[in-house]
């Protein structure tokens, strides 16, 4: 065991684990917020995707030793009230299918559109590529991202 201190979404959290396990579940089990999911554990299915300062990063396979003093963004403090404008494009396109994969497609999504404002279909098509939606969401995701993209560049 070892202690680490994280901010998260904010907040800084003072916690007591092995140095070896993973965010996904320091956030899910540790600090109960669980809106990042676990879908395979092994990095190939971005269920768990979140924010490590300005990079999506998947949270099943960053041991917290790994994390130092880097500033981490859960699903939870995307924004205060939903509307980030990825979220908000969601909920225009109706995105969601059963919703298990969503805020790992939410997060990446959101990390693409800070670092690249106005993506191309391929780059949309790069970023997103190892985020799995078994229900088949896909073309929903790329019409709310464009959607999301063309507000930033009119805010
Ligand atoms: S649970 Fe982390 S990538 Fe699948
Ligand atoms: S909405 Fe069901 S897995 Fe993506």
């Amino acid at each position: 065991m070892a202690a680490f201190s994280l901010k998260i979404n904010g907040t800084q959290h003072e916690i007591n684990v092995d140095p070896t396990t993973p965010m996904l579940w320091v956030l899910r089990d540790h600090l109960h917020m669980v809106g990042t999911k676990y879908g395979c554990g092994i990095a190939q299915c971005g269920a768990c995707t979140i924010h490590l300062g300005d990079n999506a990063v998947r949270s099943c396979q960053l041991p917290v030793s790994s994390v130092g003093d880097q500033e981490i963004t859960t699903i939870e403090g995307l924004s205060e009230n939903g509307d980030h404008p990825v979220q908000k494009a969601w909920l225009e396109v109706d995105v969601p299918q059963c919703g298990y994969c969503q805020a790992g497609q939410i997060m990446t999504a959101s990390a693409l559109l800070k670092k690249n404002p106005n993506p191309s279909d391929t780059e949309i098509e790069n970023a997103m590529n190892g985020n799995i939606c078994r229900c088949g969401t896909y073309t929903r995701i790329r019409k709310a991202i464009k959607m999301a993209a063309n507000t930033n560049q009119n805010s």
